[in-house]
């Protein structure tokens, strides 16, 4: 028996009140559909098919990529309709799995429960929620097997106080699916052809549908607006926070840690508030991230420190180095052991060798330098003439005096020395001092200008 998941996307999304179709509103850095192809991905089905409508060029350019076979709903009339639309392309002997395009923290580990369950009959993941208006909620008999599903807009007062609501989340085999679902009927409150209503066919010709209840109602919870968008975003953050911790990693805060990516942490690692972390980010083991940090696909190596307010970006920090407050890295940074790279200071393709320090109010784009230099304040590497970016190079033991300005294509060697305040245009050979700035001159006697009548 082959597995074939179904996977809702055509709404509109209206209560989103935005422009983009509401699968591609971002969670935790990626679109909400994704969280759902990921999820499904997990249980190796035979195909995905993803129904697309409002939007569909758009929704389809974003995941051009992947192996998923699309479906396309002129008109959204109905989740049913929108199954129906994908039934032809399926497999009479597989199981099929419906998703929601808007339900995306839903676990593998329940869909393979719900699959299971399916073999010959439809089973359907019900959630039991505090507050449950806008679901479908779930009918049972006096025996409690389950009868139908009532959307919130037909339903009466007693109906409406059941708890027990749909997650949209079905198993069906498809010969099930194949029967009833074109008999599935429009006249209900919004004149839609409704998913759920399949079950109470099946259930008027004696066939028993299975239920599973969601274990946490939150990871169920469907995207419908804004507000439910920020609540789902925070239940997943609090998911990835505790399972950090799990993990040995300290935070200040585990309320006030995003993760938009995957975050790989060493022993010892301590995380201060307010940190994002998106991409892919590796932290080594004994790093501490201060508050107010950002970091995208980034590799920190053992014992670092990032101070607080960094911005680091597809960056290397090697071990041991100190970065911030307020620092930079702009991609193609790599930092060397005990490096240090402190306050207000931006790099860019900057190789920063061992033990350099580039510590105050600097710009190093372009750069290759080597090992225990020192960079003073101020300092500027002229990379870009307008036209062309040139490379700066400067050899082990440099030295490099506050407020300099080199100009690029150009080389310092090993132990050079530049003054302070110098323009360096040309190469500056091992161990020379270069003055690159006009001489001084004490004029004495010079009378200050007074002021001067005005009329
Ligand atoms: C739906 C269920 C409801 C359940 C809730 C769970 C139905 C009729 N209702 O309600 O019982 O409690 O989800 O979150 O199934 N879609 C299409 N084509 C369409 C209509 C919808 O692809 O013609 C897609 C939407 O893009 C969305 C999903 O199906 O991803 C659900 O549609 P939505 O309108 O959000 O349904 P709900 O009112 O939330
Ligand atoms: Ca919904």
């Amino acid at each position: 028996m082959s597995l074939e998941v179904v996977i809702l996307a055509a709404g509109q999304g209206s209560r989103m009140r935005s422009s983009l179709p509401k699968v591609l509103h971002q969670l935790a850095g990626k679109p909400l559909l994704q969280h759902v192809i990921d999820s499904a991905q997990e249980l190796s089905p035979a195909v995905i098919h993803v129904v697309i409508g409002h939007g569909a060029d758009q929704v389809r350019s974003a995941f051009g990529e992947q192996p998923l076979s699309w479906v396309e709903q002129r008109q959204q009339l109905g989740t049913g309709h929108a199954v129906l639309q994908a039934l032809p392309a399926i497999g009479e002997e597989s199981t099929v799995l419906v998703l929601y395009g808007d339900v995306p923290l839903v676990s593998a580990s329940s869909l393979q429960a719900l699959v299971s369950a399916a073999a010959d009959a439809p089973a359907l993941l019900t959630a039991n929620l505090e507050d449950p208006s806008g679901y479908g909620r779930v009918l049972r008999d006096a025996d409690g097997a389950f009868m139908a599903v009532v959307e919130h807009k037909d339903a009466s007062a007693s109906e409406r106080a059941v708890g027990e609501v749909n997650t949209g989340i079905l198993a069906a085999p498809a010969r099930l699916l194949q029967r009833y679902l074109p008999r599935v009927g429009n006249s209900n409150q919004q004149q839609e052809y409704y998913l759920p209503d399949v079950l109470s066919l099946a259930v008027a010709d004696g066939v028993a549908v299975h239920t599973a209840s969601a274990a946490n109602p939150l990871q169920v919870m469907g995207v419908n607006d804004q507000l439910q968008l920020s609540q789902v975003e925070r239940e997943l953050q609090r998911l990835r926070a505790e399972a950090l911790m799990r993990a040995g990693v300290r935070l200040a805060d585990p309320a006030r840690i995003d993760i938009r990516g995957s975050l790989q942490c060493g022993r010892d690692v301590y995380i201060d508030v307010n940190c994002v972390f998106t991409g892919d980010v590796v932290l080594g083991d004994g790093v501490t991230v201060g508050p107010n940090c950002f970091l995208r696909d980034t590799t920190i190596g053992d014992g670092s420190e990032i101070c607080a307010m960094s911005h680091l970006q597809s960056a290397s920090v090697g071990s041991a180095c100190t970065v911030g407050p307020y620092a930079r890295l702009r991609p193609g940074t790599c930092l060397g052991d005990e490096a240090r790279v402190g306050n207000f200071v931006e790099t860019k393709k900057a190789t920063i060798g061992p033990g350099s320090k580039v510590n105050h109010l600097s710009y190093v784009g372009d750069c290759e330098m080597g090992a225990g230099v020192n960079i003073g304040a101020g300092t500027i590497t002229c990379n870009y003439d307008g036209v062309n970016k040139h490379i700066t190079r400067i050899g082990d033991g440099a030295f490099v005096g506050s407020n300099a300005t080199l100009v690029a294509p150009v080389e310092i060697g090993a132990d050079g020395f530049v003054a302070a305040g110098s323009t360096i245009t040309r190469q500056v050979a091992t161990a020379e001092l270069a003055v690159g700035r006009g001489k001084q001159r004490n004029i004495q006697g010079w009378t200050r200008p007074g002021k001067t009548d005005k009329d």
